[in-house]
């Protein structure tokens, strides 16, 4: 290395302006062509490509030599001078397309293995192998530049929140199990023979104890495990940006995340979010779009029927009216679906519990569809007029328990939209959703289960409905939403012990039991505890969408499969039966007896 320069630039930031500069770059031999004694490299580093000529005029035997025996992927040094490309070698698509590197000296620094898969943007292929070799995957522009992306997001919420008088602090991970949530990731402990820590699922109550310390304003960019099933924008280990304030009111909580992710759109990506944010209730949210995360970037709103079909001879919808079920539909704007669409569509439906999707086409010249019949002409023209439909439309109904509808036309709306390409790919919807219920009912397991967290406190006025009415109960808790996206959610917390108790007392939560899982928190509450509220942001989902990406996996650096493992390490895998001693441990799976 003694006799090589020093880096002078990055491959990718060479302009028309380095014209005849000297330059030192390291990098990787992403393309190699040898063009009837002259060769000409694509040297990649994480700034980008740039074309390196090694021609023997201009370079030494041993730079050729050098130059000749490189492949993809290896590791070089070139030195030399840049110069314009010919008019007609101009590569527009290339940042660095107008110049060249004319090379008076190549060294190879290592080799590489053929790599099992391109390293270049939009490759195809398997996602299995592309984790396995995560460090070529991440060599991939695309990959360098949601990393880029990623960086350039947490620092300006660094920023952001420092300059708001913010404090970063950090939180344990070894913490103690809690049975709300997720399915908790464990630790066994060593130390003390059958106990067990828990890998946090968020830093909930470790930053409401800081407000109790007088923290005042905390965040953290905070890592949170959680054993559940996985989605495209769901990993067993995920980054929150975890936020709290003491004496605060719903509203200001969101005036500071809205202040917070308009600052990041614009130092991250140069865009302008306007502010404030829309808001729905949480009521309006399922009523007109199906969701507590709708996208409101297309209308297609749902609209109601029951009073219509309650005395209609089709006995299907009418008996769902009649029982206080929803009978409601969505109007795909000339949409004019096929019979086979039509299909693919009801099947979709039934995803969601929907028992069958009836449908009305308008068209030119009458209705067509397998329920008209079963309606007069003067319910049939009701139907129309309220979707405002007009030839070229579909109607499409779901008739069943509120939850079944509204889940099923919730996703048929957006499953339409994406079929009828009603999406900008570019736009980016914000939106609040406020006033969530308190609590839901859990059929299975016959009880209520909180719907944001245990630790949300109740609206004010409906505080009385919690001993009464608690489905009716209303939660001071609201939800960012990005693009039908949940992007992140909070609360304002319960801050007084005997609410506090009562909340555990609704969710099955004995006293022993609140005692032994969060007695920390009942007794912090005696000792002058703020009030308090705060938001956690889903950071992964954010770059997502911020990238324009599909899943949160090309926004994670290491991130898990669908079924939890990590391809590039093999974990989790089976550890020695040493280790098992020393924590105390016996493995009881069928494989094993
Ligand atoms: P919540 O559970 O809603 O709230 O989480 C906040 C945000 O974190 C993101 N998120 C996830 N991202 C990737 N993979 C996952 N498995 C995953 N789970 C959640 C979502 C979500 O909106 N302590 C509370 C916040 C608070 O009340 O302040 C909490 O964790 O974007
Ligand atoms: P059927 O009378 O069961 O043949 O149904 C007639 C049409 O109504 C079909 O297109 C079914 O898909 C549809 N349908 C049946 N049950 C429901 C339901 N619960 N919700 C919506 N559509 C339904």
């Amino acid at each position: 290395m003694e006799t090589m320069l020093k880096r002078t630039d990055y491959c990718g930031t060479l302009r028309l302006a380095d014209d005849q500069r000297q330059v030192a770059l390291y990098g990787w031999v992403a393309r190699n062509r040898d063009h009837g004694g002259i060769i000409f490299i694509d040297l990649r580093d994480r700034e980008g490509i740039v074309q390196i000529v090694i021609d023997p005029e201009s370079c030494d035997e041993a730079a050729f030599a050098a130059a000749e025996a490189l492949r993809s992927e290896h590791v070089v040094y070139v030195e030399g001078t840049v110069r314009p490309r010919s008019a007609e070698t101009v590569n527009e698509k290339m940042a660095t397309g107008e110049i060249e590197v004319v090379a008076s000296r190549v060294v190879s620094l290592n080799k590489s293995k053929t790599p099992p898969f391109f390293i270049e943007d939009g490759v195809n292929v398997d996602e299995k192998m592309r984790l396995k070799y995560r460090y070529l995957d991440l060599r991939r522009p695309e990959m360098q530049a949601a990393l880029k992306l990623r960086h350039k997001v947490t620092i300006a919420m660094r920023h952001f929140l420092d300059s708001e008088g913010f404090m970063e602090i950090e939180t344990p991970m070894l913490c103690k199990s809690s049975p709300e949530g997720a399915r908790d990731y464990l630790v066994p402990s060593r130390v003390h023979p059958g106990e067990f820590f828990a890998l946090p699922q968020s830093p909930q109550l470790f930053k409401q104890i800081l407000m109790v310390a007088g923290m005042d304003k905390y965040f953290q960019i905070a890592r949170c495990f959680r054993d559940e099933d996985l989605r495209a924008d769901r990993q067993p280990e995920f980054t929150q940006l975890d936020m709290e304030m003491s004496f605060v009111k719903e509203e200001e909580v969101r005036d500071l995340t809205e202040r917070l992710i308009k600052y990041v759109f614009k130092e991250a990506l140069g865009r302008d979010i306007p502010t404030p944010f829309p808001q729905l209730t949480y009521k309006e949210a399922i009523d007109r779009y199906g969701s507590d995360k709708p996208d409101l970037r297309f209308g297609m709103e749902i609209v109601d029927i029951a009073d219509i079909c309650m005395n209609s001879e089709f006995t299907t919808f009418a008996s769902v009216a009649q029982q206080g079920g929803w009978v409601r539909g969505i109007n795909a704007k000339g949409a004019r679906f096929s019979r086979r669409t039509m299909d693919d569509l009801k099947d979709y439906v039934a995803i969601y519990g929907a028992k069958g999707l009836a449908y009305i086409i308008i068209e030119e010249d009458g209705l067509k569809s397998p329920i008209a019949k079963f309606f007069t002409e003067e319910q049939l023209n009701e139907i129309c007029t309220r979707f405002g439909a007009e030839p070229g439309d579909v109607l499409m109904f779901v008739a069943a328990e509120p939850q079944i509808t509204a889940d099923s036309l919730g996703h048929l709306r957006c499953e339409c939209a994406r079929r009828l390409n009603l999406i900008d790919p570019d736009e980016m919807n914000l939106l609040w959703v406020v006033d969530f219920p308190m609590f839901e009912y859990d059929q299975d397991e016959q009880r209520w289960t909180a719907v944001h967290h245990p630790f949300t406190a109740p609206k004010d006025e409906d505080i009385p409905l919690l001993a009464t009415k608690p489905g009716e109960c209303r939660a001071k808790a609201y939800d960012v939403i990005l693009n039908g996206c949940e992007l992140g959610g909070g609360s304002i917390r319960i801050h007084q012990r005997d609410v506090q108790e009562q909340m555990f007392a609704l969710l099955n939560i004995s006293p022993e039991q609140s005692v032994d899982k969060f007695g920390y928190l009942l007794d912090a509450f005696e000792y002058g505890t703020p009030p308090h509220g705060g938001l956690a942001i889903g950071l992964d989902r954010m770059i997502m969408l911020m990238g324009g990406k599909d899943s949160i996996r090309d926004v994670i650096a290491f991130p898990k499969t669908q079924s939890a493992t990590d391809m590039m390490t093999n974990a989790p895998s089976e550890v020695e039966l040493k280790q098992l001693r020393e924590l105390h441990i016996r493995i009881n799976t069928p494989a094993q007896q």
